[in-house]
């Protein structure tokens, strides 16, 4: 049976991954930017990742050019007119998703569904741009997609069973494994679940308790998790972790999710991990 076009719409860091993602799947595929230029670099990052597997025997050249020539791209959106889901991965403002979704809207057929892939925002919002807020789901996906297994289906308020369905039998299409986020709330499940903890490591060393270095073993050793909390937020970018802390702390109300003051100084020094090669591992310098 043919498979079903996958529109990709933003082709920076997570929708070229996930438009990589989706044709290494076997899926005919769609990937939409404002300018031709976002678009070849996705490419090249497509090629360079490709390049690597097949100097490693993990894949042929035929194999990676069918790969490429499964990607169709655009910057005309209209284009997406024959795709059964289209994934939204432009950047993360709602007035931003809002525009694509309602486009969307207008040009795919009824029974098409459109996804998120936003960390953070409402899906219910995002859906009210919509006709069609029963065929508008979350599909969160995490970086490197084409590497990370999970991938979080998020129920907006009116999402429907069968669209669920159809996302989580996608994301095994893909080779991922899914979960069902029942309700529209913020973070979702990971995001919910880290946070917390990167909050109460940044206060063991603001209280003087351990070094970043340390947190950092006690974590990886203690409880078995490949990176500590402090390896994370650089590689992140440490401003990454305290603009999901502001916004949760506006959305909860509740000084559970209130940013450590020694997060915020060291996002307004510019000091933001991997990105500058200072962040938390220079804490103390
Ligand atoms: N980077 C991550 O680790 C990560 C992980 C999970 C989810 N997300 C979410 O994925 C989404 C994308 O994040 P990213 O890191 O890939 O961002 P990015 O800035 O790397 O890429 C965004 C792309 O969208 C394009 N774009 C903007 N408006 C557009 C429009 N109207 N039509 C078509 N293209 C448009 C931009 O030109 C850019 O290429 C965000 O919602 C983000 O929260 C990011």
């Amino acid at each position: 049976m043919k498979k079903q076009t996958i529109g990709v719409v933003g082709s920076g860091t997570m929708g070229g991954a996930i438009a990589h993602l989706a044709a290494l799947s076997g899926f005919p595929v769609i990937l939409c930017d404002l300018e031709e230029k976002y678009l070849a670099r996705a490419v090249s990052r497509m090629e360079h990742l490709m390049n690597k597997s097949v100097e490693k025997g993990r894949m042929t050249a035929e194999q990676k050019a069918d790969v490429l020539e499964r990607v169709e791209l655009t910057t005309d959106l209209s284009q997406m007119a024959k795709a059964g889901v289209v994934i939204e991965a432009v950047i993360e403002d709602m007035e931003a998703k809002k525009a694509v979704f309602s486009q969307l809207d207008e040009i795919l057929p009824p029974e098409s569904i459109i996804a998120t892939n936003t960390s953070s925002m409402s899906i219910t919002v995002i859906a009210e741009a919509t006709g069609r807020q029963e065929r508008v789901a979350g599909m969160h996906f995490f970086n490197p997609p084409q590497v990370m297994k999970l991938v979080e289906v998020v129920r907006g308020y009116k999402t429907s069973d069968e669209t669920v369905e159809r996302l989580k039998e996608l994301a095994r299409d893909f080779g991922k494994e899914p979960i069902e986020v029942k309700k529209d709330a913020p973070g979702f499940i990971v995001n919910r679940v880290m946070i917390p903890q990167f909050i109460e490591a940044i206060r063991l060393v603001e209280e003087g308790v351990a070094s970043p270095e340390d947190v950092d073993k006690a974590v990886t050793l203690g409880l078995n998790y490949p990176m500590g909390p402090f390896t994370l937020q650089d590689f992140a970018g440490v401003d990454i972790g305290l603009h999901v802390m502001d916004y949760f702390y506006e959305e909860f109300k509740d000084d559970r999710f209130a940013a450590p003051l020694s997060l915020r100084r060291l996002v307004r020094a510019g000091r933001l991990g991997k990105k500058t090669g200072a962040g938390w591992y220079d804490y103390e310098k």
